[in-house]
């Protein structure tokens, strides 16, 4: 990797743009534009502040900036690295935790509602269940790294679960530790636009290019187990589908 100086150029005191906001864009424009590329490390703050002659404080909030947004990830112990994009393979049904582990990130998540109730006229028709039927509901944000990466909504069928507190970190263990993960699922993608109420939870901008994903689980025998919706950062998710010709050589 060529010196970052080279690559982003010298920073303007006497500009009207903040210096940290200078290394910020110069840094962002790196990564956008492909000079620095995934899993490149960043060179120590120490060495930054040096190189372009700010204070480490300067560097520190532009680093912590371009953490909040996605672009860059803190690793303890060993520095600071380009984030790589996750790469969801479309035909697999994996949970949000076993997609970040397979990628080396770490997912935690914060809860914003967890409720129980009787299914929505809206629900009912999508998990197809007659009105009445119990559902336990689950509102998280979820992170890899510490970067925030979906907003999610799911309605499961309460006897998927011994109760609603059930889920820890993550639905897919407690559905199967209850014997009723879904095995089979449809799977909807659609490209959204950010309200400002999903914007701030995902640290992104409103009217920001997101990805919604829909997902319908179902049984073995054919009963609907849950339904989401995750509306996941466009910047920060690609999700990639294998296909293949057999079916139409036959
Ligand atoms: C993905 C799916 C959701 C599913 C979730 C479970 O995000 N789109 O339908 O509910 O994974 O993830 P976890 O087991 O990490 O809670």
């Amino acid at each position: 990797m060529a010196p970052l100086l080279t690559i982003i150029g010298q920073l303007d005191d006497a500009a009207n743009l903040p210096l940290y906001q200078q290394l910020q864009r110069g840094l962002r424009h790196a990564i956008e534009s492909k000079l620095l590329s995934p899993d490149d490390a960043l060179p120590p703050e120490r060495d930054l502040a040096e190189e372009f002659a700010v204070s480490r404080i300067t560097v520190r909030k532009a680093i912590d900036g371009l953490v909040a947004e996605g672009l860059l990830t803190r690793k303890q112990g060993s520095g600071t690295f380009v984030s790589s994009r996750v790469e969801k393979n479309f035909s697999k049904l994996t949970s949000f935790t076993e997609d970040m582990i397979a990628r080396g990130r770490v997912p935690t998540s914060s809860w914003l509602r967890k409720s129980q109730g009787t299914v929505t006229p809206e629900e009912s028709l999508t998990m197809g269940l007659s009105p009445g039927t119990p559902v336990y509901r689950f509102n998280r944000l979820r992170f890899a790294d510490d970067a925030p990466m979906a907003l999610e909504f799911c309605t499961v069928q309460a006897f998927c679960l011994p109760s609603v507190d059930a889920v820890e970190s993550s639905l897919y263990t407690a559905l199967a530790k209850a014997g009723y993960r879904p095995t089979r699922a449809l799977q909807r993608l659609r490209a959204v636009l950010f309200t400002a109420e999903q914007a701030a939870l995902l640290r992104a901008h409103e009217h920001d290019a997101g990805l919604l994903v829909e997902r319908r689980g179902f049984l073995p025998d054919g009963r609907a187990v849950e339904f989401s919706q995750s509306f996941y950062r466009g910047d920060t998710y690609d999700f990639v589908a294998e296909l293949n010709a057999s079916e139409l050589e036959k």
